[in-house]
């Protein structure tokens, strides 16, 4: 079976649900406590053991990829500052991964944007992390993706159990359990992305993180527009299965959608309670509110 080294981080969608903050910056780069969100997504696919990340932008001349670039001047311009270590972080992250970008002209939706990621992919199972979600736990998500990959060689998905009024935001896997002492890990029956209440089949929503199979890239082929008008990964992942077995896992951990506001402004307060440096004052800020 051959390793996943490789990840993709889509971060081309236009961010609309967030204007007029994402209007010339992208929704991944909009900041929860001090860092922006594509850093947390970056950091997980590190501590997963990924080698390589390719970002599908929008723009050619990408801040996403300048911010984790090395910047000689201001390297030496924060030796001279107390607080020098502040770009010790990003500096890890950007010796730690190799970083390129692929852009994605028109939004012609998610499934589009890993169809132009094959080049880079040269034929090897890969992971793809939406870049607008920040997920939190004690295992990194794509690395508990990664395990299930190796035992059973096959695409994963991650899930996580939502309210029946919320599925309609999602794409929603019907699974099996693969077994009574793996009641985390699903066969996956049939997928539809964003089905309403009534025909959703459960409540199990995909959240945005994948291992898939190169074959993802002959069934993306065959598509045609789905659900908004976009090439739709779900859709490709549904004719996958028609070729392999493909597996939910049911993700361990919380997940921010930073690119709907509450989900940002709830990631921003995880993120800053779970710092050394800032938790302790904030939660206590917090008890004194009288909401
Ligand atoms: C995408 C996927 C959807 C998935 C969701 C997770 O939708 O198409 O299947 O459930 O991400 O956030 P989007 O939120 O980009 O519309």
């Amino acid at each position: 079976m051959r390793s996943v080294r490789k990840a993709v981080i889509p971060a081309a969608g236009r961010g609309i649900r967030f204007y007029p903050a994402t209007k010339t910056i992208p929704k991944e780069m909009l900041t929860v406590v001090d860092k922006p969100v594509i850093q947390y997504v970056v950091g997980e696919a590190v501590d997963s053991g990924f080698t390589d990340v390719l970002f599908v932008t929008r723009e050619r001349e990408n801040i996403i990829e300048s911010h984790f670039n090395h910047n000689e001047e201001l390297a030496k311009l924060l030796v001279q500052q107390p607080e020098k270590d502040l770009l010790k972080d990003v500096r890890h992250l950007s010796q730690m991964i190799s970083m390129s970008s692929v852009v994605q002209s028109k939004p012609l939706g998610l499934g589009h944007a890993i169809q132009i990621t094959e080049p880079f992919l040269e034929g090897e199972p890969f992971g793809v992390l939406l870049g607008d979600e920040i997920i939190i736990s004690g295992v990194p998500c794509m690395r508990q993706l990664i395990k299930v990959y190796e035992t059973y060689g096959t695409s994963v998905v991650a899930v996580q159990k939502v309210d029946e009024h919320l599925v309609s935001n999602y794409g929603v896997i019907l699974g099996e359990p693969v077994g009574e002492k793996e009641d985390r890990i699903f066969r996956i029956i049939d997928m539809v992305e964003k089905p309403s209440r009534e025909a959703a089949p459960s409540n199990l929503a995909i959240v945005g993180r994948y291992i898939l199979t190169p074959t993802v890239f002959q069934t993306l082929k065959g598509l045609s527009p789905g659900t908004g008008g976009e090439i739709q990964l779900t859709d490709g992942i549904r004719a996958l299965l028609k070729e392999e077995t493909v597996h939910a896992c049911l993700l361990e951990g919380s997940r921010h959608d930073v690119g709907s506001k509450l989900g940002y402004l709830i990631a921003n307060v995880e993120c800053a309670l779970a710092r050394k440096d800032l938790g302790f004052d904030f939660r206590n800020y917090l008890k004194k509110l009288r909401l």
